[in-house]
């Protein structure tokens, strides 16, 4: 049993998350208020009694760790050879934009997706292609006439993709990956799949990765892979890219080399393994604990506060919440939240097209903070709804 009700102070910690007014609880950026597995800390306990740390080198045992849990949990069989190490994702997003695009070029995304997509995209001087999400009022889909309609017209040498999707959870099914594919390769486009969010799964539940869904789309894709999402560990910048194709994976082996991302820092090969060969009792705890997390908030504010919806998303911590009832841009409630009730949740228009009205409500905390942030979330739109 592990212990995710506990408190661990992390203001004046030099966290991102917690670096702000000391009154202001934060439910923003995406890592959690739980500690990282003892297995894991164990791991860099033993990488500390060696007290050198000069460069590294990856460890066979990295790649088969990876290949293993993939194969495990998500039956995707992974040869070692087609993986590579990236030290982190969004780097190593940018830098397969600048290489396997130009400028001027479009990227398409399913939106609203993770924010700092945009910005590795309009950072390498390419123009950011959005394709909106169908909306139920429940749930999202993908308008594949749209995407279709898009990639035709567009040039987009690139599509990224959220498997699954931040920030509304929602898990890509195994058809929709397959028409995803299907359309890329017919109109030239390669598709950059994040899965970082893969394990951060309601319990029962299952995604498929991009890769698995059909041989184009394992042909078509660079799948990015990482245990730091998962097993809270953002700030180690340890990440790997999966691409079966032989001349894409020259081309991306190529990317991360030419931009220094492709040497790992003393703890990120113990991180991944131990993380990947150990942590799976923690993570299935974990998520019991996420997913009543999402079930308190989802209560809470059907009994509360029925004008703010949650859509249910069965992967990731990230809740998103419906506030367009209260016809307020969504960045004057994010800071309106912050100055007058001290809680900050991001704006949904930082996720782009389809994301005004909405809040995100990161949730990964344990219950007595999820609690005070639900209260005080309340107490801000009450204020709000009366003045
Ligand atoms: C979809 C997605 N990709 C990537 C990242 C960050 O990846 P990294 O820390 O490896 O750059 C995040 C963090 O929130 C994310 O939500």
């Amino acid at each position: 049993m592990y212990d995710f009700d506990q408190i661990i102070e992390r203001r004046h910690t030099d966290s991102f998350k917690w670096g702000i007014d000391d009154t202001v609880l934060p439910m923003w950026v995406a890592d959690m208020d739980f500690a990282a597995p003892p297995e894991i800390i164990d791991a860099f306990s033993r990488r500390l009694n060696h007290p050198v740390f000069g460069y590294g080198r990856l460890p066979q045992e990295w790649g088969l760790a990876y290949q293993s849990w993939w194969k495990r949990r998500h039956s995707l069989e992974i040869e070692t050879e087609n993986l590579f190490f990236c030290a982190g994702i969004v780097p190593a997003i940018s830098s397969l934009i600048r290489a396997l695009s130009h400028p001027g070029d479009s990227i398409a995304m399913l939106t609203p997706v993770y924010n700092h997509f945009y910005d590795c995209i309009r950072n390498q001087n390419r123009k950011v292609c959005e394709i909106p999400l169908l909306f139920s009022g429940e749930s999202y889909s993908i308008d594949k006439e749209r995407l279709e309609k898009t990639l035709s017209s567009v040039r987009c040498p690139l599509m990224i993709l959220c498997n699954p999707q931040n920030p509304t959870g929602t898990i890509w099914s195994a058809d929709d990956l397959k028409t995803i594919g299907e359309l890329c390769s017919r109109f030239g486009t390669i598709v950059l799949s994040d899965e970082i969010h893969c394990d951060l799964i309601t319990p029962g539940q299952q995604y498929t990765p991009f890769a698995a869904a059909s041989d184009t789309c394992r042909t078509i894709s660079i799948t990015c892979l990482a245990p730091t999402k998962t097993f809270n560990l953002a700030g180690l910048q340890t990440a790997a890219l999966y691409v079966p194709n032989q001349d894409l994976q020259k081309k991306a082996r190529s990317a991360i080399q030419k931009d220094e991302l492709s040497m790992p820092n003393s703890f990120a090969a113990a991180a991944a393994i131990a993380a990947f060969t150990k942590g799976e009792g923690w993570l299935d705890e974990l998520n019991i604990y996420l997913y009543e997390n999402k079930c308190i908030v989802r209560d809470f504010l059907q009994k509360e506060l029925p004008c703010v919806r949650m859509i249910w998303g069965d992967a990731t911590y990230l809740l998103w919440l419906d506030c367009r009832l209260l016809n307020r841009d969504s960045r004057f409630l994010s800071h309106y939240l912050r100055r007058e009730a001290g809680v900050y949740l991001m704006a949904g228009s930082e996720y782009g097209r389809g994301g005004e009205g909405f809040l995100r409500l990161n949730a990964a905390c344990p219950k007595s903070l999820l609690s005070e942030g639900l209260t005080r979330f309340q107490n801000g739109i009450g204020s709000l709804i009366h003045s």
